[in-house]
């Protein structure tokens, strides 16, 4: 589905209304130009989650391992793209997949398992975006936005 955001605020309530109905094992595909609101849509989603502590972009460390109601990993995968073999650099990163939750930037290719939600952000003008939301009917038919 399309969704239209008009302020980064009706993206925080998105976000936080989204991290209500994840459980452990999801994974959170973003996609969107540099500047969309990636990170923004993840940090608004971990706070949400229980974690405290700051949560900044992982672009330089890759991954990064939060705790909150479950773990949480965040991952830009922005430098794996150019890799020859991006979903095995993807796979040597070794992520608990299974038992936390997965939110990953750039990450539309490394939906394995083919139940991510995947999130793609397109921006407007000022803090317009335009959102377009996909995810399995087997994991995703109750989601509400
Ligand atoms: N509606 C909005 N949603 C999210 N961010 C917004 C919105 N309007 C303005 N912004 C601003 O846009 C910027 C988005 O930056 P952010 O780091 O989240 O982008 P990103 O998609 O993660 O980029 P990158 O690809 O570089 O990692 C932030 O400075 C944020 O304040
Ligand atoms: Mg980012």
């Amino acid at each position: 589905m399309t969704l239209a955001i008009e302020t980064i605020d009706e993206m925080e309530a998105l976000a936080q209304k989204i991290s209500s109905q994840v459980r452990l094992s999801d994974l959170l595909l973003l996609e969107g130009p540099l500047g969309a609101g990636k990170t923004f849509f993840a940090q608004t989603l971990i706070h949400a989650l229980g974690v405290r502590e700051q949560v900044t972009s992982p672009t330089f460390v890759m991954v990064k391992n939060y705790r909150g109601i479950f773990p949480i990993n965040h991952i830009d995968a922005y430098r794996l793209l150019d890799l020859s073999n991006p979903q095995q650099a993807f796979e040597e990163l070794d992520i608990d997949i299974d038992s936390s939750l997965t939110i990953v930037e750039w990450g539309k290719q490394f939906d394995l398992t083919g139940d991510g939600l995947h999130i793609a952000i397109e921006i407007g003008e000022g803090e317009s975006r335009t959102l377009t939301i996909t995810g399995s009917d087997t994991r995703w038919s109750e989601l509400v936005l």
